[in-house]
């Protein structure tokens, strides 16, 4: 492993004060930590197929989309008063396939989640997820709130202050392409792709319209999911009930999420929770940044019918 890594291609990011360096593996941006478990997971990882992964580039809804599946598909075992999401962080409730290979095979031995969360891009998923036709739910944010949000989460977890790093930088990096799992155009176009061979297998949910309607996209997470919502439990609010659990506003104030710390990288969970808020980029972007990032989504998107902006 160690010789492979000598051979990647390696930056380190100006912005961060030498603190990050991301390596090059295949064709995205990881950490030297992630790469070894990345590459552990592509050689013997054996899915399920009755595996639903929960796929994402970084800081553009995994934490929520998490919550909301985790919640939906342990309700008969758990109610909203029960669940484990009162009293552990997310990431410990649902496994990372690069991080935590050990849970999911214990999990699917038992049968006791299917849940599988994963930001490798598409391409470079383990080969018996799609040879098994798992489902794969996918996530994604517009891309200058995902900039914003990448930015403060690293800077945070790096204990630098914003006049530490300028903010300038890191924006042109990500415009390289050189984020986590980035270039993040190049992971959604891989998801996209995908979904356009196997639309019954890859499900797209968009940060914005999950925040404009909860409700309906937890309907369509569960139906698509197999544990779809059935009419009582439809009138008994039980969807409302679960997207209330989920919210941003009661999962930031739970107190495992504003005091503990994640089981495997160390990081704190109150950094998985920052503002939530569409548009919060207008706070950071000049007006050259904004034509510049429009530009280069217009560029890369062309085509697909997505909307970054
Ligand atoms: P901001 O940094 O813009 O606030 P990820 O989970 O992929 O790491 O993404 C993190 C982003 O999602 C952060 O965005 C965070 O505040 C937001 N987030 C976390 N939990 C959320 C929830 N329950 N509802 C809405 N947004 C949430």
């Amino acid at each position: 492993m160690e010789e492979m890594l000598k051979t990647l291609p390696q930056h380190t990011c100006s912005w961060s004060k030498g603190k990050i360096t991301f390596y090059k593996y295949q064709n995205y941006w990881t950490s030297q930590q992630l790469v070894v478990g990345e590459h552990l997971a592509q050689q013997t990882f054996k899915a399920e197929p009755t595996g639903i992964f929960l796929c994402s580039s970084p800081k553009t809804g995994t934490t929520w989309v998490k919550s909301l599946a985790f919640a939906i598909v342990t309700r008969q075992k758990f109610d909203v008063s029960t669940t484990p999401l009162l009293t552990k962080n997310v990431h410990e409730c649902v496994p990372i396939l690069e991080r935590e290979l050990d849970i999911i095979e214990e999990n699917h031995k038992n049968s006791s989640l299917p849940l599988v969360a994963t930001h490798l891009p598409y391409p470079s998923l383990p080969e018996s997820v799609i040879a098994s036709n798992c489902k794969i739910v996918y996530v994604y944010r517009n891309i200058k709130d995902v900039i914003v949000s990448h930015y403060h989460f690293l800077r945070k977890a790096l204990n630098l202050t914003c006049e530490d790093a300028p903010f300038e930088e890191a924006f042109e990096e990500f415009c390289q392409g050189i984020s986590g799992y980035g270039p993040y155009w190049d992971h959604i176009i891989g998801y996209w792709k995908a979904s356009l061979e196997r639309p019954d297998r890859i499900l797209f949910l968009k940060y914005e319209d999950l925040k404009k309607d909860p409700t309906s996209n937890a309907k369509k997470l569960a139906e698509f999911m197999g544990y779809p919502f059935s009419a009582e439990e439809e009138k008994a609010g039980v969807i409302e009930k679960i997207t209330t659990l989920c919210s941003f506003e009661n999962m930031s104030n739970l107190e495992v999420n504003k005091t503990g710390s994640i089981r495997v990288g160390g990081l704190e969970n109150k950094h998985y929770f920052r503002k939530a808020e569409d548009g919060d980029w207008r706070t950071y972007f000049t007006n050259e940044m904004k034509e510049k990032i429009d530009k280069l989504i217009d560029e890369k998107l062309n085509g697909t019918g997505l909307i970054l902006k």
